[in-house]
């Protein structure tokens, strides 16, 4: 007998139901565009279309922009400031409790001026993205902008890369360029290079949320 001929319908198997849009906390300690590139960018797309939702937003100190951004968004917030604990290890135990509390995929230190301790990273290390504005492994610290203007370097831009136990050391995801200008002060430059990193920030993000990635020593592999 022969066989039945293939029944009519699709013929391509139905789409899977699309993985949940993955959860951020994000750390901030200043004016926070960078968040709000972020908050924007899922508004005009949609979490599930971007990959990733932000579920929280955490700061080391109150009365910032950032925060007032992720307020104006009606996000939780949560503030553990240095200060306020006895010790080094216990604030960032603290801190740690506070992101975990929301059960992120992934963190992101957006503008967070603070380096986190071993509780933190060994909750969250391998998920915990930062940027800094200079092109690592050149001018890390907290004026990667000051110190490249500093040095006449030509060329110099940010850095998205996943947290170590360094500072600014741990694996580089992504990088932008951007020129010095013989005109540049410190703030001019910053802000250019914030304007390239606003970019490289929510492109990197929704990339290792949507496809997922791995770290292979110092190489970052997205799938
Ligand atoms: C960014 O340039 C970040 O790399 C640096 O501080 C800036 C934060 O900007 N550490 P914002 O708070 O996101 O506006």
């Amino acid at each position: 007998m022969k066989n039945a001929p293939p029944r009519k319908g699709p013929t391509v198997a139905a789409k899977p139901v699309a993985e949940r849009a993955k959860r951020l906390v994000v750390l901030v300690s200043g004016s926070g565009t960078n968040l709000q590139a972020l908050l924007d960018e899922i508004a005009a797309v949609g979490a599930e279309a971007y990959g990733a939702k932000i579920v929280a937003v955490g700061a080391d100190r109150e009365n910032i922009e950032g925060l007032a951004r992720a307020e104006r968004a009606g996000l939780p917030t949560f503030v553990r400031k240095v200060k306020d604990y006895d010790s080094r290890e216990e604030w960032d135990a603290a801190l740690a409790e506070a992101v975990s509390s929301y059960e992120p995929d992934l963190v992101v230190s957006a503008g967070f001026m603070k380096i986190v301790g071993k509780e933190f990273l060994a909750r969250f290390g391998g998920r915990f993205v930062n940027t800094h504005p200079a092109l690592l492994p050149s001018f890390p610290g907290a004026h990667g902008v000051r110190d490249a203007l500093a040095y006449g370097a030509r060329v110099t831009g940010c850095t998205v890369h996943f947290v170590d136990d360094g500072v600014d050391t741990g694996p580089i995801i992504a990088q932008g360029v951007v020129e010095v200008r013989d005109e540049d002060d410190e703030s001019a430059l910053h802000e250019r290079i914030k304007e390239v990193e606003r970019r490289l920030l929510v492109e990197v993000v929704g990339r290792l949320a949507r496809n997922g990635y791995r770290i292979e020593g110092r190489k970052v592999v997205i799938q």
